[in-house]
């Protein structure tokens, strides 16, 4: 090995073109989720302060977009809804004529070769905004599996791709496995949110969707952001429960559990880079303490070397249009 002055490792660096060739992370549209928000009515497109640029969108326009952001080479989008009316136990989630579902249908009959993955969760659809059945004030674990499960066969039923669930209860993904099989859907694809933390960073998003919890919080059901291995056994149950990839969210305050995950497991990893690491970026950008460009690109990039094989992004269209 030799050292100085013999090695300069300067000497790739010194044009953008030496630099393009021994570069070792590549963002790519193909690595992008985009995340949409559905809301009932028409011609309704509501954007809001916390998300720029992100807002909720009646079925058509948010065809439209779905249609621009495919056309930019992104694969995939990841539906959440807001339904007409909230309650108790969030029927809108599973009912077959609800937001998510009509988005579905809409958006594969008009985007066909674009992949539709969904968020699986009740917080959208609940009067608390609890992920699951309340009891006594408490989040009711085994109660909520059976209206997860009949969310994402639902979604299946309407003709997502994958499904996602978020929620965070013990063995969701099994009992969401073996719904989808019991109804035919054997091969539709879990993307679980395996390692999901009870993350400060959810702030704007819960502004778009309407689910800041009535009381309480969500640390009895989502990870403490203080723990590593906890994350790796929920991502270990969710392999064996039949998850056939696994997620981390949030992903820039969390490139060591990325990793960890990576190094871990064979099967596809995502990131989600969630509603507050956008708004960071975009309002520090506004005021003029960030280039907004560059700050996004290095944040994705050091997501993607982390271990990251997809990511969920905010930023996907713009990134498609830089890219
Ligand atoms: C639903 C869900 C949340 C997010 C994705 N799915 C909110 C939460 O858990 O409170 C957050 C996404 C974001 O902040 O961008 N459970």
């Amino acid at each position: 090995m030799s050292s100085f002055p013999v090695t300069r490792l300067r000497r790739f660096r010194r044009t953008p073109a030496l630099r393009e060739l021994v570069r070792e992370t590549r963002l790519a549209p193909a690595d992008l989720v985009y995340p949409l928000f559905a809301c009932p009515g028409e011609g309704v497109e509501e954007l809001l302060p916390g998300l720029p640029g992100i807002g909720r969108r009646s079925v058509d326009l948010l065809c439209e977009e779905a249609d621009a952001v495919h056309r930019l080479g992104v694969p995939a989008v990841l539906l959440f809804g807001i339904p007409e009316e909230k309650d108790e136990v969030g029927s809108g989630a599973y009912d077959s004529d609800g937001i998510v579902q009509r988005a579905l249908r809409a958006v594969s009959e008009r985007v066909p070769g674009l992949v539709l993955l969904t968020d699986v969760c009740l917080c959208e659809y609940t009067s608390h905004g609890h992920c699951g059945l309340v009891r006594d004030g408490e989040v009711e674990n085994d109660l909520t599996l059976e209206l997860l499960a009949r969310t994402a066969v639902s979604h299946a039923e309407a003709g997502a791709h994958g499904v996602c669930p978020s929620d965070m209860m013990d063995g969701r993904v099994g009992a969401i496995r073996g719904a989808l099989d019991g109804e035919g859907f054997e091969q539709v694809p879990l993307l679980a949110y395996s390692a999901k933390f009870a993350s400060a960073f959810y702030g704007p998003f819960r502004e778009v969707a309407e689910s800041v919890p009535a009381f309480g919080d969500r640390r009895s059901y989502q990870l403490d952001p203080a723990n590593l291995r906890e994350a790796l056994r929920e991502c270990e149950l969710d392999v064996e429960e039949g998850a056939d990839a696994i997620m981390v969210k949030p992903a820039l305050p969390y490139l060591d559990v990325i990793r960890a995950v990576r190094e871990r497991f064979t099967l596809p990893v995502a990131a989600y880079s969630v509603s507050g690491e956008y708004a960071m970026v975009k309002s520090a950008a506004a005021a003029g303490w960030l280039d907004e460009r560059r700050a996004a690109l290095e944040s994705l990039t050091a997501i993607k070397r982390a271990g990251a094989d997809v990511i969920v992004t905010y930023f996907a269209k713009e990134l498609a249009e830089w890219l």
